[in-house]
Parts: structure tokens; C-alpha cells; sequence
């Protein structure tokens, strides 16, 4: 696809939880990939996740520390580096947080997106519109809003968000094609269902409630416990977001899921059971910490995605068993509780503040 033999790629967002997953998978796999992460290092952006890489795949990694709302910065980023491509994954990405704050998601999500825009444009028509270049939009599912009991998402059902959240990324994603369409910027878009593997901080709901059967804490289900979500592997996610970006159509869309739909209480009910075991606690313990709780605003009720595109048009569909990818993820946070608790305290932040102060000495 690109014309020399090691491809500049931004990826923003690298340092939140698909993006780290992505930035490993690339540099671990495809050596033909140079990759920008840029971040800010919000509350869910860890610099540390990449502190374990091998020198000779750091060599190929480059991390600049940033916000995607900043025009200038986005300005000389792609003067110095005329990336071969973008995955955009930068975003507030927590619907609770949306409803109790929804500026940032604007902000971020909605702002920061139209400013990558407009840097990738300038500089795609700087080098004389290279078709081959790619702006692949990272988005969700929950764009399309709620399912009753049957049906599935398809790229053709219509936009109707329910959170700030959602209803951000809606605009983004709006943002997206208008840019394709008037400018002719080679945009694509996957809309993912809910992700859960390592390296998700524990908001969401997975390793909310895997942390919260470790400390015997409640587990907190919404409403009755019986909202649906289609799970996917975050493995299988960058597996899809590699075959997009390299083999997908300018212009078009694809969903992207798991085929593994679940009602929350059952994930939560899984949860429990595999905890039980691997902490030898007697079965039906952590069970015992379910409890129901007010449900979310606006709560979607059903997730669902057909994903024949990207499996019919690209070769992609998901590998991972839902089973074993959880047994997996639970395996991943008992492993790595350090980074558990580096993360909910806060201690990632005197990097940023170390970083800062370097920075300063430096000028
Ligand atoms: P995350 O919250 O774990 O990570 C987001 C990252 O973006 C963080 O590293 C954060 O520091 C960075 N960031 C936030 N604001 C920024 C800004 N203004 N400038 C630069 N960096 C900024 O999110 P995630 O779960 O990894 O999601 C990644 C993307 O995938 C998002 O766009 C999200 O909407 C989309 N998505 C996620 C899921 C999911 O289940 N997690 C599902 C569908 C779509
Ligand atoms: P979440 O992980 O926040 O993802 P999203 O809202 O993007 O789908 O939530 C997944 C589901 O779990 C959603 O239906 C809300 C529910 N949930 C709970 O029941 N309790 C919780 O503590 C959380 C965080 C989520």
C-alpha cells in the first residue's frame, strides 16, 4: 500500500487501552511499521505500558506526549513527519463519565478529531493527495443506539445516540465523511462493540468487577442486570483495525464485533465463578457481592453487531473464544496488579510532571 519499505503511522490515543494494545501488536508483529503515538495522558493514558518493550522494537516506536486539540502542535508533527496514515484513537471514552461531565467528550472527541482532520488535510494536499493514504476513525457501535431483542447493527443503520458519549462520537464520526466527501481526504470508519483484555483501566465494567471481587468490594450491576453488549477480544479488535487500515475502501464503514453477546449479569456471574476459582474461594463467594444498583441514564439496552462486511469484503472476523479470551484477561490483571495500582493512584502522573520538568531544563 505505501511506497517506502518503513511506514510512518500516527496512532493517536496510543496510550489508553486499545491503543496500547495496538501500538504493541504493530510493533511486536510488523516491522515495516514506525509508529507515532500521540497522547495526553488523560487520567486513562499510561506511558508505562511500553516500559517493558525490547530495545529493538522501541527503535521503531516514537511517543509524543500531546493533545490532539492543539492545532500547532499537529501542524509541526506533520511537517516533521508526513505519517503514511492515521488511526485515530484518541477520545474520552467513558459514558458515565459523559454524563456526569459531557464538555470534555466534546471537547476531545468531537474538537480534537476535527483539528487531526484538518492537520491530515493540509498535509495530505501539501504531497499532492496521495490516494494511498489512510485516516481510519476508531468508533463505536453505540452510535447506532439501542437494540430491542433481535436485530443487528449493520453499517447502514441509522445514527441515534443516547449518551454524550455516544452522541460525541456520532459527531465525530459525521466529521469523518464530511471530510471524505467535500475534500476527498481517504477517511474510513470502524464502529467496534465493547472491548475487555488487558490494559483497560477499571472503570469499565470488566475490570471493575474482577478488582472488585479481589478487595470483596460490591459488584454494582445497573438497572436489572439484563442489558446486552456484544464482547470483543481488544486482540481481535487490532487484528481488524490492521486489516481495515491496510485493505479497506476509502470512504466506507465496517463494524466490527465479537459475536459474543451477553447480559451484563452474566458476564459479572462469569466473572465470579473464575475468580472463585483462582482465589480458592469456596463457589457462590464472590457471587454473594452482586448487587443491584440505580440504573444509568439513557442506558442502551441492546449491543449488537453484524459484522458480514468486514468478513465478507476484508477476510476479518474475530478469533478468540469469549471463554478463553476472559479467562485470559483475568490471567492478565492477577499478573499485573502493580500496574493496577500504579494506575488508580495516580503515580503514571509524575511522569507526565518528570517529563515536563526535563523539558524545561532542556530549553
Ligand atoms: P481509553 O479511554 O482507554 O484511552 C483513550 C486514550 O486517549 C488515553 O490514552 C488518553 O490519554 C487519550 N486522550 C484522551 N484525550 C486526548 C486528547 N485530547 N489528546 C490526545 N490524547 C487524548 O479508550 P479506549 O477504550 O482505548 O478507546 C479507544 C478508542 O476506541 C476511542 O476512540 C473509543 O471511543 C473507541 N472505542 C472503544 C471501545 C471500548 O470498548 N473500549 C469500543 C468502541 C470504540
Ligand atoms: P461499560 O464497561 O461502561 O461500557 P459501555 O457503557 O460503553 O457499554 O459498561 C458495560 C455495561 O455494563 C453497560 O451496560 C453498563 C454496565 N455496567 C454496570 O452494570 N455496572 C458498572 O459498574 C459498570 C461500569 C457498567
Amino acid at each position: 500500500m505505501f511506497g517506502e519499505s518503513v511506514k510512518k503511522i500516527l496512532i493517536t490515543g496510543g496510550a489508553g487501552f486499545i491503543g496500547t494494545n495496538l501500538v504493541r501488536y504493530l510493533l511486536d508483529g510488523r516491522p515495516d511499521y514506525h509508529v507515532y503515538n500521540l497522547d495526553a495522558l488523560t487520567y486513562a493514558g499510561h506511558p508505562g505500558n511500553f516500559d517493558d518493550l525490547p530495545d529493538n522494537l522501541k527503535s521503531r516506536y516514537t511517543f509524543v506526549h500531546g493533545d490532539i486539540r492543539d492545532a500547532k502542535l499537529l501542524e509541526e508533527l506533520f511537517a516533521a513527519h508526513h505519517f503514511d496514515g492515521v488511526m485515530h484513537l484518541a477520545a474520552e471514552s467513558h459514558v458515565d463519565r459523559s454524563i456526569t461531565g459531557p464538555e470534555a467528550f466534546v471537547d476531545t472527541n468531537v474538537g480534537g478529531t476535527f483539528q487531526l482532520l484538518a492537520a491530515s488535510l493540509r498535509d495530505w494536499q501539501a504531497r499532492d493527495c496521495p490516494q494511498d493514504f489512510r485516516f481510519l476513525h476508531v468508533s463505536t457501535d453505540e452510535v447506532y443506539g439501542s437494540l430491542g431483542d433481535r436485530g443487528l447493527f449493520t453499517e447502514k443503520t441509522p445514527y441515534d445516540p443516547s449518551s454524550p458519549y455516544s452522541a460525541s462520537k456520532a459527531a465525530s464520526d459525521h466529521f469523518v465523511r464530511a471530510y471524505g466527501r467535500t475534500y476527498g481526504l481517504p477517511v474510513m470508519i470502524t464502529n467496534c462493540s465493547n472491548n475487555y483484555g488487558p490494559y483497560q483501566f477499571p472503570e469499565k465494567l470488566i475490570p471493575l468487577i474482577l478488582l472488585n471481587i479481589i478487595e470483596e468490594k460490591p459488584l454494582p450491576i445497573y438497572g436489572d442486570g439484563k442489558n446486552v453488549r456484544d464482547w470483543l477480544y481488544v486482540i481481535d479488535h487490532c487484528e481488524a483495525l490492521l486489516t481495515v487500515f491496510e485493505t479497506g475502501k476509502s470512504g466506507e464503514t465496517y463494524n466490527v464485533g465479537g459475536g459474543a453477546e451477553r447480559q451484563n449479569i452474566e458476564i459479572v456471574q462469569a466473572l465470579c465463578s473464575i475468580m472463585d476459582e483462582r482465589l480458592g474461594r469456596a463457589f457462590g463467594t464472590s457471587a454473594g457481592l452482586i448487587t443491584y444498583v440505580t440504573d444509568r441514564p439513557g442506558h442502551d439496552r441492546r449491543y449488537a453487531i453484524d459484522a458480514g462486511k468486514i468478513k465478507n469484503e476484508l477476510g476479518w472476523q474475530a478469533r478468540y473464544s469469549f471463554e478463553k479470551a476472559l479467562e485470559d484477561t483475568v490471567g492478565w490483571y492477577l499478573d499485573n496488579m502493580g500496574w493496577v495500582d500504579s494506575v488508580r493512584s495516580g503515580d503514571y502522573l509524575k511522569w507526565i510532571e518528570l517529563n515536563y520538568q526535563k523539558r524545561q531544563g532542556e530549553q
